[in-house]
């Protein structure tokens, strides 16, 4: 199997910054007088952002399809709607000063549209662009795009005739991972296929199949033997310093997946065994990728270390990202802030900056729904945290298995005390499960 070089990707066209210093009640235009800010999606992600935007002073407007999504209630207000409701949508663009993503499944053509209708200029309501996000949007265009600026990825091919699978598993030397091009999230669009086992087949018949018959492109990768997968998060501002945008990078950290969701994250990498060489490629391809795609605000890459020590960039992720949660604890900016204040052209915080940002230790665990407890209601049992963990909860309604229900946010000293707060993590989970299962 070979990358595939030649692509249709076009650089994407970077925007204008909006200003580069001063209050983003300034950067408001006079004729929206307004500190409303909006966020397309009320989920956990929004949730948090929200509740960073109303720390520094905004009034975070959400648009969602439910009136108690988890993002409700840290929200100033909620525009009830769902992504393909036109008249909802341009209610929405029409209050609020700026657009920010949840997630980046969304139909850009339908949001210029509506954005054009509520009489707002497309080019200046969303952050980043909206040719940014179709551009990644798409996991087969990104590998492309690596493949073109040559940061190291696996080897992948597109799908186009599923009846060539067990050609190019065998020509890829076994086992490959086929993916979803769009509308992949936590290990949903992802399926193993070896041909050597036969029940593969028909299930990996069935992945393309039902990819294929909604329009949506699979290609299939090398399976990359890994020695741990890495990621980071990095924050490119409006703000201009000498006529390049200015991206800043949290460090480098570890990520752990059950069943192709992030359960647990820990950092600094550099300090828990990986190469300073590493963190210098991630926060280099972190500023090609913003540069050719034009990104604005928080952004992450997940990386896979290979057994022989290369490292491979996996996917990106155009918005605030779960192994970035720690930030909330472990920095004096999160990634939900430094989203704001990059999409309002606001300076940046420098994490790598901050004194100790490679030592100072730190972690994240997902608390997930439980296999075999389905309940809702409001007055469901919460983890109870121990004395150096910190609990975010995202409210919702509903606890099905594997569903992201909150996380536990930690810092430590060194690698002793991180055993300690991961220990402290796992008892707090552990009684919290008990008691679900109990109700
Ligand atoms: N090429 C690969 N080789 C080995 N494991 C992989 C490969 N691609 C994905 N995985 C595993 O599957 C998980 C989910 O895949 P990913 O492409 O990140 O999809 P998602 O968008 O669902 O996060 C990864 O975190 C990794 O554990
Ligand atoms: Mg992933």
């Amino acid at each position: 199997m070979r990358n595939i070089i030649k692509s249709g990707f076009k650089n994407a066209i970077v925007h204008s910054p909006i200003r580069a210093r001063g209050s983003y009640r300034s950067l408001l235009k006079p004729s929206l007088k307004t500190s409303e800010v909006g966020i397309l999606g009320g989920g956990q992600l929004a949730r948090m952002l929200a509740q960073s935007a109303v720390q520094l002073g905004l009034r975070p407007v959400i648009y969602a399809d439910h009136p108690q999504c988890p993002a409700h209630d840290a929200a100033s207000d909620l525009v009830l709607g769902t992504l393909n409701d036109s008249q909802a949508l341009e209610k929405f663009f029409a209050r609020v000063s700026v657009v920010i993503f949840e997630n980046e499944f969304v139909d850009c053509e339908k949001l210029r549209s509506a954005a054009i209708a509520a009489g707002r200029d497309p080019d200046q309501l969303f952050r980043p662009g909206l040719s940014t996000i179709r551009a990644l949007q798409n996991k087969l265009q990104q590998k492309k795009m690596l493949a073109e600026l040559k940061i190291p990825t696996s080897p992948f091919i597109e799908v186009s005739n599923p009846a060539d699978l067990p050609k190019i598993a065998n020509a890829a030397g076994g086992a490959v991972v086929l993916k979803w091009s769009r509308l992949g999230y936590d290990g949903k669009g992802v399926l193993f296929f070896d041909p050597r086992k036969e029940d593969n087949l028909p299930a990996a018949l069935r992945f393309c199949e039902s990819a294929h018959s909604r329009g949506i492109a699979v290609y299939a990768e090398k399976k990359i033997r890994f020695k741990r997968e890495l990621a980071v998060i990095a924050v490119t501002g409006t703000a201009q310093k000498r006529g390049t945008p200015a991206t800043v990078t949290y460090p480098l950290v570890i990520s752990e997946q059950e069943d192709g969701i992030c359960k647990r994250v820990m950092g600094p990498a550099l300090a828990l065994g990986a190469r300073p060489a590493h963190q210098k490629l991630a926060v280099r391809a972190a500023a090609q990728i913003a540069k050719a795609t034009g990104l604005c605000g928080a952004f992450g890459i997940e990386f896979f270390e290979t057994r022989e020590g290369k490292l491979l960039v996996n996917e990106i992720a155009p918005r605030v990202h779960n192994t970035g949660h720690y930030t909330q604890n472990a920095f004096s900016a999160s990634q939900f802030e430094n989203h704001w204040r990059a999409v309002l052209g606001l300076d940046l915080r420098d994490p790598l900056k901050e004194p100790g940002a490679n030592q100072r230790h730190f972690a994240m665990l997902n608390l997930l729904g439980p296999d075999q407890v389905s309940i809702s209601g409001a007055d469901l049992p919460l983890p109870s945290p121990g004395p150096s963990s910190h609990l975010h909860w995202y409210g919702k309604l509903e606890i099905s298995p594997r569903r992201k229900l909150g996380h536990l946010n930690g810092i430590a000293r060194d690698g002793r005390e991180l055993k300690k707060l991961l220990r402290e993590f796992e008892l707090c989970e552990k009684s919290w499960i008990q008691a679900l299962k109990k109700k």
